[in-house]
């Protein structure tokens, strides 16, 4: 099979399908949505219309038994993940599996041992590991620049006014820990190469369940954690890392948003400013070849999409992957269970294979 073939079928039309994932695959030359599966029939028909899709199934066991379609997307509420991905599997498809992984461990563990009984891949989507800037700060600090990392201050927010019913409640997956918080779990795992080993949370609800949660964390490494979640105040997607050497700050929805600074320096002397001027002038060209796919922030959903074809193309390992999705579930179930108890609560190492490469 050669990438510029490759056939997909979704399965959940809802809004990440309609407006992030179509539109990144209709951008991709080397891939083709030729199916979609929805319960919601007329939801099924809008989407479908829209991106002029020819297949639609409201049972997506019949998606699964179309052989014209190699690889498919899951992308329905996260109570059935497992359920889709595994069958997905057993039909002998690559699955796109949407984040988080699943409800519960046990749960992840099965779809675990599935795929691993199966020669095809299995990608969780977490985008934001694909994010241009992100990916560049890792470099750094896995080069040692920031030296020994003290500390990291993450925020990711928005604003829902309406939420689908299954995102009002904790146990279905909704709230702001399953829905957003997994997305910045799994990227200090990915930009420390360190575990989670403790959290404390503190959580408020209101129209839904986790609406706002506060998550301070000890990584294995020593660096500690401090990060607010919410889904009811204005976007901000931002991390910064403070080392012992030099400071960074990513800001996801800056063309941009990747600042370095000295530590002994005052932030706003002009030897920590002229290098920040630079790398706007630098990065222009970029940001505006970017602008095309929506910027760099929903261009990291093209760039996940271009790594599962490439990885299945040329039979290379994806990322994230089911290893990545549990260890963010694990956390965020640590996480849920310190906002109910109200104390902090110890991670338990994963088997060091699944631990980051
Ligand atoms: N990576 C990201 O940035 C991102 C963003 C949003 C959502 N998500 C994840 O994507 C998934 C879907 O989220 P959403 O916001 O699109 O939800 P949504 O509620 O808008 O859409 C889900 C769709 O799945 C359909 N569905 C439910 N059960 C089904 C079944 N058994 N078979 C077929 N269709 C079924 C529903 O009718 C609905 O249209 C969730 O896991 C969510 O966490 C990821």
């Amino acid at each position: 099979m050669t990438d510029k073939n490759m056939t997909f079928g979704i399965v959940g039309c809802g809004r990440v399908t309609e407006t992030r994932h179509l539109p990144a695959l209709r951008s991709l030359e080397s891939a083709r949505v030729v199916a979609l599966a929805d319960i919601n029939v007329d939801r099924l028909n809008h989407v479908a219309d829209r991106f002029h899709i020819n297949h639609r199934y409201t049972d997506y066991r019949r998606l699964l038994s179309n052989r014209s379609i190699d690889n498919v997307a899951v992308c329905v509420p996260v109570k059935f993940h497992v359920e889709v991905a595994s069958a997905a599997l057993a039909a002998g498809k690559h699955v796109f599996l949407e984040k988080p992984l699943a409800l519960g461990l046990d749960e992840s563990d099965l779809l675990i041992g599935r795929a691993k009984e199966s020669s095809n891949k299995v990608m969780v989507g977490f985008n934001l590991r694909w994010h241009r800037l992100v990916r560049r700060a890792r470099e750094t600090i896995r080069q040692g620049t920031l030296g020994r990392i003290q500390m990291v201050r993450s925020i990711l927010t928005s604003y829902h006014e309406n939420v689908p019913e299954w995102r009002r409640h904790r146990t279905y997956g909704g709230g702001v820990i399953f829905e957003q918080a997994v997305h910045h779990f799994v990227l200090w795992r990915f930009l420390l190469q360190s575990e989670v080993e403790e959290v404390f949370a503190t959580s408020r609800s209101g129209k839904w369940d986790d609406e706002t949660s506060t998550v301070t964390a000890r990584m294995a490494n020593g660096a500690l954690v401090c990060s607010v979640f919410s889904e009811r105040t204005m976007a901000r997607n931002e991390l910064e890392i403070y080392g012992e050497r030099r400071c960074m700050r990513i800001d996801c929805y800056r063309f941009n948003g990747l600042e370095e600074t000295s530590s002994f320096e005052h932030p706003g002397g002009i030897h920590s400013r002229l290098p920040n001027i630079k790398d706007t002038l630098r990065e222009l060209p970029i940001a505006l070849l970017k602008l095309r796919h929506g910027g760099s922030f929903v261009d990291s959903y093209r760039a996940e999409w271009r790594h599962f074809i490439d990885a299945i193309g040329r039979n290379t390992p994806v990322e994230p992957t089911l290893a990545d999705g549990r260890s963010a579930l694990q956390v965020a179930l640590a996480v849920v269970e310190s906002a109910s108890s109200g104390h902090p609560v110890k991670i338990l190492p994963e088997p060091a294979k699944s631990r980051p490469a």
